[in-house]
């Protein structure tokens, strides 16, 4: 039974794994260059709860992201202090990672 036991670890290890840690894991092995997927992922982890994939969902009052008139400089800034409902990021998230994620918030806007 030596075996199961070991299948059942291994399947305990994936389920923590699926949890938050794992992202957290894959964005710091990310390589920094990494923009565009690392940007999805972050914003998959930190961001689709009130803008939505899309960015359209507009939850908690969030505005639809898509629509946004704001620069680069000033989303980055937006997402670093936060606003409103919406929390500053730059305690939990690296420059980089905020860049990243604003890139994809940015490649969201081009998409139909
Ligand atoms: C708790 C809900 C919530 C979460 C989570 C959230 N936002 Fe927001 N977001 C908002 C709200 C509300 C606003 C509108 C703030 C305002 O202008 O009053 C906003 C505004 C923005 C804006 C400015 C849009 C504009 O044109 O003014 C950007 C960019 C943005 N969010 C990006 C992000 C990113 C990137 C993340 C993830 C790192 C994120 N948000 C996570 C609620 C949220």
């Amino acid at each position: 039974m030596r075996n199961t036991a070991l299948l059942l670890g291994a399947i305990t290890a994936l389920l923590i794994a699926c949890g938050n840690s794992e992202a957290d894991s894959r964005a710091s092995l990310a390589p920094a260059e990494g923009g565009a997927p690392k940007g999805e992922q972050l914003f998959r982890m930190h961001c689709v709860l009130c803008h939505g994939s899309t960015g359209k969902l507009g939850f908690n009052g969030a505005k639809d992201l898509t629509l946004s008139v704001l620069s680069r400089a000033e989303m980055i800034t937006r997402v670093s202090e936060g606003k409103g409902t919406m929390q500053p990021y730059k305690q939990m998230l690296t420059p980089k990672e905020i860049e990243a994620v604003v890139d994809h918030v940015r490649a969201l806007a081009v998409k139909p």
